[in-house]
């Protein structure tokens, strides 16, 4: 992490402690440097009603407080931050058309390379509360591609920890089944009438792996993915870093690889040699592309070179 961000109010230097104006702006630059989440002035309200919960349990009475205490111990307490101030909104079959061309892709590209031995990985970048990533496992699954089947794996990750949680248990409310017709629960989960919760069955459950990852870090992860859906996810970073994701999304992408992105995004213009726009939000990964050099192009984003 880094702590330059945060201005050492009472960490035994003789500065002025931060008033909670400061104190929530500071954890607003704090987020977006970490996690590049871009939280606007206009928004700053939003930062302590999130917050209001974690500072009640930690017994504060101030955001100026809790930010005292985050410069403290940010280790142990940056991923609390991080959890109350992302928005893990998210649905099974959520913008539906995407999992046509992923069920399209699996038919014609997945099947005959699982035939031949291959190895097939899919991703869910930013997956939330898991029901993208399990989505994904019972779309295939329809297709008979699961692991029984062959080298088949998908990802999913997420930065936050507390979300990640649930996505990996597979567990949901009935509220949380929204745009889940009833055949296909009965096909793909199991109801516990003690808990009024329906689990993802057993056979779905081997197909997903859940890990953290910060998607504006490196990737730990080197491909190539023959589908990556990062949806909803790009809408919260500045125009910069969604740049510079898609490029690192290039990096991963199987030639004629599937990325699927959110209703309200965009691939950047200068990433056009990278990708060809399939559909609604989809592009392939494009065989034969150079990734422009921004300082010979000079086309980034706010000037930056
Ligand atoms: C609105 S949800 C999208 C869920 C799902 N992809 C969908 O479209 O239904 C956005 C998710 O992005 C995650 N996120 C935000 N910033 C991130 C980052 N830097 N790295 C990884 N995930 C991030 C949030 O934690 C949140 O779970």
């Amino acid at each position: 992490m880094d702590q330059g961000i945060i201005r050492p109010a009472t960490a035994g230097r003789d500065v002025p402690p931060l008033d909670e104006g400061e104190a929530i702006a500071a954890l607003a630059d704090l987020v977006r440097r970490e996690a590049g989440i871009e939280i606007g002035a206009s928004r700053h309200a939003m930062i302590r009603s999130r917050l209001a919960r974690r500072l009640r349990a930690l017994h504060l009475d101030s955001i100026a407080a809790y930010h005292d205490l985050l410069l403290a111990a940010p280790a142990q307490e940056l991923p609390h931050l991080i959890s109350c101030l992302t928005t893990n909104v998210s649905s099974f079959f959520r913008e539906p058309h995407h999992f046509d061309m992923l069920a399209e892709t699996a038919r014609k590209t997945l099947m005959p390379r699982l035939a031949a031995n291959g190895r097939v990985r899919l991703w869910s970048a930013g997956c939330a509360l898991g029901q993208e990533a399990w989505t994904m496992a019972m779309v295939l699954a329809d297709l008979g591609l699961t692991p029984d089947r062959g080298d088949i794996r998908i990802l999913a990750t997420d930065i936050d920890p507390v979300a990640l949680q649930t996505a990996a248990l597979g567990r949901y409310t009935e509220a949380m089944l929204d745009g889940l017709p009833r055949e296909r629960r009965q096909k793909s989960m199991s109801f516990d009438a003690q808990t009024d919760e329906w689990t993802v069955t057993e056979p779905l459950r081997r197909q997903v792996t859940f890990r953290e990852l910060n998607l504006v870090r490196p990737f730990p992860v080197r491909g190539p993915f023959d589908v990556i859906f990062c949806r909803n996810v790009m809408i919260y970073f500045d125009d910069r870093t969604q740049l510079e994701l898609c490029r690192r999304f290039a990096a991963v992408l199987a030639e004629g690889g599937l990325l699927c992105i959110g209703h309200s995004e965009r691939i950047a213009e200068e990433l056009a040699p990278l990708f060809t726009g399939v559909g609604l939000t989809a592009y392939r990964r494009t065989s034969v592309a150079v990734i422009p050099d921004p300082r010979t192009t000079g086309r980034m984003p706010h000037g930056a070179a």
